[in-house]
């Protein structure tokens, strides 16, 4: 670790130096299977061949110009995602924290120009939206809050998976003007709501006049089954945020809006120098046309249900795991005790895994992964767990 780093991480003892595919290696040349993907970011696994392409050529073509001017790459990917979103307009920008900023902008712009003063936004228990201040307020964590007072007002909160209690604010509260919330809860614990859940937030918003903005920066881009989410619903909300696995590694971040929420913004009402510009742009339209074409919500899907009946056949019997859930590959196995020390043990048989919410262990494989992968996968994976929890 180096002493001139300003100590915001504690890295795990390795370093990698490529990748390919599913698999990452060292600097002494060990492999190991990414069973997390950066955190829901490399979904096409690593060095995926058209990505590198479409880098590669971009660099030798065109880095930056700036918003000032049009940028080609920027109005395709702004088609490409609301062609397929079902969405109206785009803002980019480079991460997943910019994308829920601008969305809070939005909505509170949006709440202005209806004359509320002071407007709110519904935010969830539990949820993660991002580390700037303006996120890290709607974030609903204290761990990700305490010694950032003050926060950002402007945020109300509910429980997660509880229409009732935003029927109750919505009847009490004439000063909210949007929901923002995670289709599932990804650090949360991949906390997974019951079915007709948007659905239902969807009608509330429709009844009160307020925006309805998922954050998908965590559940999008294939992962759950469906290309976003929200498409297991019947529904399209007002405001969707995407970043992570939209540009396979490139840092790019988007604010898609619809209707209503896609007239709210106005020249000179928000920006970002490099948002938007051509190499990230042409790399997400690679990323999304690779998704597309290979189907890879579909392999999410299968693959998905390839290991978590392996997990569940394989941790049968083991007290301590309390429950496997999934969407796709957005996979949570609950521990009953703290598992953290899993990740460093899973490293040590040449896997990554990540544990959030202190017990629950996250699996966000490459959407690329094929059958035999996955059974190599539940094989590092099981034995793991099974040790981990007979020593402690
Ligand atoms: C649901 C969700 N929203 C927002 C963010 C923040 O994204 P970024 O780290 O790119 O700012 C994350 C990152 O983990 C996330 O999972």
């Amino acid at each position: 670790m180096s002493e001139h780093l300003i100590s915001t991480y504690s890295p795990l003892p390795v370093s990698f130096s490529r990748g390919d595919g599913i698999y990452l290696w060292d600097s002494d040349e060990n492999r190991y299977l990414d069973a997390l993907c950066g955190i829901s970011v490399t979904s096409l696994g690593h060095n995926f061949p058209a990505v590198t392409k479409a880098i590669r050529q971009q660099a030798g073509n065109l880095l930056h110009t700036s918003n000032i001017y049009n940028i080609e790459w920027q109005q395709k990917l702004a088609h490409r995602i609301t062609q397929l979103s079902g969405m109206d307009r785009a803002f980019f920008g480079n991460s997943g924290a910019e994308a829920n900023e601008a969305a809070i902008k939005l909505a509170r712009l949006y709440g202005h120009q209806r004359g509320i003063k002071n407007p709110q936004i519904l935010v969830m228990q539990h949820s993660f939206h991002g580390r700037t201040m303006a996120t890290l307020s709607a974030t609903g964590s204290r761990k990700v809050q305490a010694g950032f007072e003050p926060l950002v007002s402007g945020f109300v909160r509910a429980p997660f998976n509880d229409v009732g209690s935003i029927s109750a604010i919505a009847k009490n509260n004439k000063k909210v003007v949007a929901i923002l919330v995670e289709p599932v809860l990804g650090e949360g614990g991949i906390i997974i709501p019951d079915s007709g859940y948007l659905n239902s937030l969807r009608q509330i918003c429709d009844k009160n006049n307020w925006f309805l903005m998922l954050d998908e920066i965590q559940t999008g881009m294939a992962r759950s089954g469906k290309l976003f989410a929200f498409q297991y619903e019947d529904i399209i909300p007002d405001v969707l945020t995407l970043a992570k696995a939209l540009g396979n590694g490139i840092p790019i971040g988007a604010c898609v809006a619809r209707g209503k929420a896609a007239e709210v913004f106005h020249p000179g009402n928000h920006g970002s120098t490099f948002g938007g510009n051509p190499l990230a742009c042409r790399v997400a339209c690679t990323v999304l046309d690779a998704m597309v074409k290979n189907k890879y919500a579909d392999n999410a899907l299968q693959r998905g249900e390839q290991l978590v009946s392996l997990l569940k056949e394989g941790l049968a019997g083991n007290d301590s795991v309390l429950e496997v859930r999934h969407l796709g590959l957005l996979i949570g196995i609950e521990m009953k005790q703290n598992c953290q020390a899993m990740v460093a043990l899973a490293l040590e048989k040449g896997l990554l895994i990540n544990v959030t919410a202190e017990r629950v262990i996250r699996l966000l494989p490459p959407l690329t992964i094929d059958s035999l992968q996955t059974n190599e996968l539940a094989e590092l994976l099981i034995p793991c767990i099974n040790t981990f929890t007979h020593n402690s």
